[in-house]
């Protein structure tokens, strides 16, 4: 009955194509049975469509809805014909090709942090273009652009000495960067079985072999024959879902560097080579370190001599009130990965930082070998460092930092403000990062069905007010661009409340049925 009322009603309208396409090409028990699909599937991204998105499909079986086999899109979306195509970006908001506005309260993917056309960055983009659109940094040529970009992410970087940076096309890249340049350090000291890395379940650190084995997301894994054998996954520190009844967060913090301390001794310390970790744990759920979390892993990480890669793809330049996640954590990282914000998304770019002390071991294997043989054609393009460089600047000067920090305390308080909602579990976030996890009874031991689509439904009700978001199966994540508005943060409060108050009548009708049965 609950499933012939979601049907009828959202799951009809909402995901359309794929429940027209179940309910076609499936018997009623069989309909039952995949229906929840839908809520497994990691990538979510409602789209209100219409009704007759599916009239002109030519195959609702296979990807037929368009020619692109879509990044972390679902088998269901994947069919529809008529994607949210986006044509314009101005500031805060995005313009469908229909011509409706949407404030992107997602800023992209979470990177364009200086919004939708600063027009530095294009002039930056366009200048070098016009002056050198392209050329490499092999065999020791490279750009002006590139190295004048090294030389600035190094002075930035503060939260430990950074001697060199080396640069990728993307976040991804910039992990599987990571992981080479480890195993070639441990290789030039002579201790080749330490090579295994710790990362944590939940984590995001991208979607390439060896960052996608890293991330702690089981979709990322499944059907992929993932993870690689040499990387373990830690405790996801998220205290509301994992803490024990009674814990504090100290306690909840000590009891986690106690599982990685055990997870590193009955490994064998001489075989673990890193750990690497999101300042806040983006992706997965904009999960905030619970207190004294990173000084007590990093303690044990210094007993065993195991490297700290801080992954600061989302939390860096800003994003958390501070120039970089690992200042307002304390962490001294010995690698740092960097993307997104870096270029605020206008050209792909990605870096590595590397520490004076790993930089020095790498160098003196690389005399011995002749040559670094790591690199990609793009690295160090001389636009998008143009771009990343201008950004840069455009940071400093508009102290973006101090800007985070005035308009950040309204964004989380106006949200938080509905942590009464009967739907919601928890609302987390900090700086211009935050999360809702939906859940009954405020336990995150008591989710909703996943064929309810919470957090989807949530998602789709922001879309139709002219919002977007990243929405999953029963959460949802908001990451808008830094420089928004103070009337920009007030219309994100006000959509979310519709969206949560449509939301809260969504899910009225299948509890009370769940109770009455
Ligand atoms: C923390 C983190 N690391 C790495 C990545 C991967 O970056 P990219 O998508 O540029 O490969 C992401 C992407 O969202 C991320 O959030």
């Amino acid at each position: 009955m609950v499933i012939n009322n979601l049907l009828r009603s959202s799951l009809k309208s909402q995901l359309g194509s794929y429940a027209k396409n179940v309910a076609a090409s499936t018997s009623f028990p069989e309909r039952l049975h995949r229906i929840p699909l839908l809520a497994r599937l990691y990538s979510t991204g409602a789209s209100l469509q219409t009704e007759d998105s599916t009239a002109n499909l030519k195959d609702g079986n296979g990807f037929k809805g368009h020619d692109m086999l879509a990044p972390f899109t679902a088998g269901w979306q994947s069919t529809d014909l008529h994607p949210l195509v986006i044509e314009k970006s101005e500031g805060s908001y995005v313009y469908d090709i229909n011509g409706k506005k949407y404030l992107d309260a997602l800023a992209g993917l979470w990177c364009t942090a200086l919004g939708g056309n600063e027009p530095r960055l294009v002039a930056a983009a366009t200048s070098q273009l016009k002056t050198l659109p392209f050329y490499h940094s092999f065999w020791n040529r490279t750009t002006k652009p590139s190295l004048d970009l090294a030389k600035e992410l190094l002075e930035m970087f503060t939260a430990s000495k950074m001697a060199k940076a080396f640069f990728t096309n993307s976040g991804s890249e910039a992990n599987d960067t990571q992981v080479k340049l480890v195993w070639y350090y441990n290789n030039a000291l002579g201790r080749p079985q330490k090579k295994k890395f710790i990362a944590r379940h939940k984590s995001y650190h991208g979607s390439t072999l060896i960052s996608a084995s890293l991330s702690g997301l089981p979709a990322l894994h499944q059907k992929f024959d993932l993870p690689a054998p040499f990387v373990l996954h830690t405790d996801c520190p998220h205290y509301w879902r994992y803490a024990n009844p009674g814990e504090t967060e100290e306690e909840f913090s000590t009891r986690l560097a106690a599982n990685l301390e055990e997870l590193i001794l009955k490994e064998g310390p001489e075989t673990i080579a890193a750990f690497i970790a999101e300042p806040v744990l983006g992706g997965g759920g904009v999960i905030l370190p619970p207190a004294t979390y990173f000084d007590k892993v990093q303690a044990v990480l210094k007993r065993y001599d195991i490297l700290f890669i801080a992954d600061e793809v989302i939390c860096a330049f800003g994003r958390l009130g501070t120039t970089f996640g690992c200042d307002k954590y304390n962490i001294k990282p010995d690698l740092v990965s960097l993307a997104k914000a870096l270029s605020s998304a206008y050209m792909p770019i990605g870096a590595v930082l590397v520490s004076t002390e790993v930089s020095e071991v790498i160098h003196s294997q690389i005399k011995k070998l002749g040559s670094f043989c790591h690199g990609f054609t793009y690295s160090g393009h001389p636009v998008s460092c143009a771009v990343a460089l201008e950004a840069l600047k455009i940071y400093k000067e508009r102290n973006i930092v101090e800007q985070v920090n005035k308009i950040a305390p309204r964004f989380q308080d106006g949200l938080k403000a509905y942590s009464d909602s009967p739907i919601i579990g928890e609302i987390r976030g900090t700086g211009l990062l935050l999360a809702v996890d939906f859940s009954d009874n405020k336990s995150p031991n008591e989710p909703f069905p996943p064929e309810w689509g919470i957090g989807t439904y949530f998602g789709a009700q922001c879309e139709k007010h002219g919002m977007l978001i990243e929405a999953e199966r029963d959460s949802i994540m908001m990451c808008p661009p830094l420089t928004i508005s103070p009337e920009e943060i007030e219309q994100i409060i006000s959509i979310y409340g519709k969206a949560l108050k449509a939301t809260e009548e969504r899910v009225r009708e299948p509890k009370s049925e769940q109770n009455s049965t």
